[in-house]
């Protein structure tokens, strides 16, 4: 078998177990487009540098090249000796090219090579999970077009609380997941710095221009301090912070959609495709894909915790609990990349039930925080008004009477200002049309909002366009 890249200073081999327990090849070779990007980029400098001829560092392109073909084909034969990608893939260079290979990881460390390699990985992951985040939101805002008149009911304490516009509920959503796609977009800038040139952790004599590379790899900034460059990780960790509380968002979306398609409100139905069904109960059509998303967050938030706890009291400056960083930000990303499409889906396709939605929004006492308002136009003070019309509505649920079917006489006894005129207000699109402060539920705040998501959604275009990832 092949020695390990490190085993000149070593007189004993390996044991079996330890090389077992640590190697990283199962879970860091999908980082082998970076690596050879990465290693494509460290030749060019070592030419510069004049470590490498013009025609050596053709031969490292060819041979990487080929790696890159059998790589992406599954063929690429890998060693029992391989550790992870980046000594597999120095050993396959070496194997080819002799002498020329051998000279790739001078002014080099697998500890610069991993953090770039993984870098420039989660830019690119978290451009496809932006533009995941971009699609869901587009679907709340075509959803709330389609549906910008349509009555609801709003809850607090999961009480029917006050007729709502619908879109007032699915935009909700819409900004929450826009400021989701800020923080992503916070992580991508954290992760836009080039590691390569800083070697182990103290630089090199190797005459690098590491500045260089970084603009060869698409990266807009280049590391200050080789220490700080392979031993941070906040980067991953502010990623891993957006995606848990992304997750947290998703989760609030799921569990909307498992209530309003409940039996029991009836809100909405999932369409065919995107709900499933029971392997005993016939009848049964269930919201799993709703379901999924909101346990989700469970393995987003440990992704976090994870490697919060690797990286905690760690010193200065590599140290191999840092290859324990690479499995969470997969797992995070992977999550996010098969959860927002599932999930944007089900919200294209949701329909709603108007005749549940209209008839729960004119639930008997919804109306009745209009009420109280509108006797503070008149004057009356809220505390006053709020204590008649707590009043008038204990005595129509005593009565099974709802708010408007009470006379000119008893509304007066509940106090002087009450007269049935002022009943309109319990009609909910009444109500809904009054409630038309900033940010409010009234048509003409509804549709503020929707542009003002619309005009959002144009710029996160713009920018995903405006952002690529060499790969
Ligand atoms: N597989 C290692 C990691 O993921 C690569 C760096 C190894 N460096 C070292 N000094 N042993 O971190």
């Amino acid at each position: 078998m092949t020695d390990p890249l490190w085993s000149g200073r070593f007189s004993k081999s390996l044991a079996p177990d330890l090389r077992e327990f640590s190697r990283s090849l199962h879970f860091d070779r999908r980082l082998w487009p970076q690596d050879i990007q990465c290693t494509q980029a460290h030749a060019a400098a070592l030419e510069r540098a004049g470590i490498l001829t013009s025609e050596e560092k053709e031969m490292v392109d060819e041979a990487l090249a080929s790696a890159a073909a059998s790589l992406a084909d599954g063929t690429f034969q890998f060693e029992e000796a391989d550790e992870d990608i980046h000594s597999a893939l120095e050993r396959f260079l070496t194997h080819e090219l002799g002498e020329t290979g051998a000279k790739i990881h001078a002014g080099r460390s697998r500890n610069d090579l991993v953090v770039t390699d993984l870098r420039m990985w989660l830019k690119s992951a978290i451009l496809d999970i932006a533009s995941g985040v971009h699609g869901l939101q587009q679907a709340l805002a075509d959803q709330s077009r389609a549906h910008e008149n349509v009555l609801a009911p709003g809850y607090t304490h999961l009480q029917r609380a006050q007729p709502v516009l619908l879109p007032h509920l699915l935009l909700a959503h819409c900004f929450a997941l826009a400021r989701d796609f800020e923080r992503l977009m916070d992580a991508y800038r954290h992760a836009d710095m080039s590691c390569l040139g800083a070697a182990a952790f103290a630089g090199t004599s190797v005459p690098l221009d590491p500045a260089e590379t970084a603009r060869d790899l698409g990266f807009s900034k280049v590391f200050e301090n080789a220490a700080d460059a392979v031993s941070a990780r906040d980067f991953a960790l502010v990623f891993l912070s957006a995606a848990a509380i992304l997750g947290v968002n998703l989760s609030r979306l799921g569990e909307e959609i498992v209530i309003w398609t409940s039996t029991e409100f009836g809100f909405a139905s999932l369409d065919d495709a995107y709900a499933t069904g029971s392997s005993i109960m016939p009848q049964k059509k269930n919201p799993d894909v709703a379901e999924l998303a909101r346990a989700k967050s469970a393995r987003l938030t440990s992704d976090l915790v994870h490697l919060l706890v690797v990286l905690k009291g760690l010193p200065l400056a590599y140290n191999r609990d840092l290859q324990e960083d690479k499995e969470p930000v997969f797992d995070a990303a992977d999550c996010l990349i098969g959860t927002l499409p599932a999930l944007t889906g089900a919200v294209e396709t949701l329909t709603f039930d108007y005749g549940r939605l209209d008839e729960a929004a004119r639930g008997q006492t919804a109306g009745a925080t209009d009420l109280a308002e509108a006797m503070v136009l008149q004057g009356v003070p809220f505390r006053e008004a709020h204590e008649a019309v707590g009043k008038l509505v204990a005595r129509a649920e005593a009565l099974g009477n709802d708010l408007t079917d009470v006379s000119e006489e008893t509304l007066a006894a509940f106090h002087p200002s009450l007269t049935a005129g002022m009943l309109q207000v319990l009609d909910p699109r009444i109500s809904v049309n009054a409630r038309s402060s900033h940010g409010g539920t009234a048509p003409d705040r509804i549709a503020e909002q929707l542009a003002s998501v619309e005009a959002v959604l144009g710029a996160q275009r713009e920018l995903l366009d405006s952002l690529t990832v060499p790969l």
